[in-house]
């Protein structure tokens, strides 16, 4: 397991989305009225340090560059990094493409998950494992879909999830479930999730929440990113840290988020 550490990251829009691809970013009105055209810079200097096995959470309002900072550390081709480094241990991230990053064990939880017709989420995951270990001596395919079954009972998803195509006509937190399933049963070191409590009633808030603190039990080093405090009444962070317009503006414990909860961001970003 690595440390993420983020330096001097500038980084602005190449592709505005145009099909709402870029998950995460749902639609094309932003970038058609030009707020957000390509060559504007989003990111202005992010320093940030994720200790291996720490949860970290980057919290902020609306458009302040969160969703985007996940995109390019999973090197989404929509953003350029024009300064800065990413490194996760010996991987340096802002060099390398997405499937190698995902390699590195770096994985991304969609703000906004993408529907992949013809493709169930036990194709896409048996897929994947056979890229990162499917090749090991000791790795059984039978038991690995045994396993996606007990996760998805853990997590009440219905049987029926898992053979249908990929998040078509899933509700939103249906959606954000299935986001954690996958994540749960890939060989991840780093995991990054955005805004997985919106769209989630309160239930399967705590699933996910569960979901999470067993991932961080495993020694998973977590990016959490969120508007709300909701999901941090079950995980308690390491470290908090406060984002606006393309940078870290304020660092603390898990009693930042606290302050942000009672008084919003006020208090950060006059
Ligand atoms: N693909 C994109 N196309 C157009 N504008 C974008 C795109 N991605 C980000 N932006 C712009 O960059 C800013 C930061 O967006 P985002 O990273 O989604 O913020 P957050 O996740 O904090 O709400 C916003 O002003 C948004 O309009
Ligand atoms: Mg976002």
């Amino acid at each position: 397991m690595s440390t993420l550490t983020i330096k001097n990251l500038h980084v602005r829009l190449e592709n505005p989305s145009t099909t709402g691809l870029r998950a995460g970013y749902p639609s094309t009105t932003q970038a058609a009225t030009g707020h957000g055209g390509a060559g504007n810079p989003i990111l202005n200097g992010i320093n940030l340090v994720v200790r291996r096995g720490q949860t970290c959470v980057l919290m902020g309002p609306n458009g302040s560059g969160k969703s985007t900072l996940g995109n390019t550390l999973l090197a989404n081709p929509q953003y350029k990094i024009s300064r800065g480094s990413i490194t996760f241990g010996k991987h340096m991230l802002s060099k390398m493409k997405t499937d190698e990053i995902a390699r590195a064990g770096v994985l991304l939880a969609f703000q906004n998950p993408q529907t992949v017709s013809g493709v169930s989420v036990t194709n896409l995951l048996t897929a994947a494992v056979r890229n990162f270990k499917g090749k090991g001596k000791d790795f059984k395919m039978a038991d690995f879909r045994e396993e996606i079954k007990d996760t998805a009972n853990t997590l009440k998803i219905s049987k029926d999830f898992l053979s249908c195509s990929l998040n078509e006509g899933f509700s939103g937190g249906e959606k954000k479930k299935m986001e954690i399933l996958q994540l749960s049963l890939l060989p991840a070191q780093l995991i990054v999730i955005d805004e997985i409590d919106s769209g989630l009633d309160i239930d399967a808030l705590k699933l996910v929440a569960k979901q999470i603190s067993r991932l961080r039990a495993r020694g998973v080093t977590l990016l959490i990113i969120t508007h709300y405090n909701r999901i941090l009444r079950w995980i308690k962070p390491d470290r908090v840290h406060i984002m606006h317009k393309g940078k870290i503006i304020k660092s603390g414990t898990s009693t930042l988020a606290t302050a942000i909860e009672k008084k919003g961001y006020g208090d950060y970003i006059k």
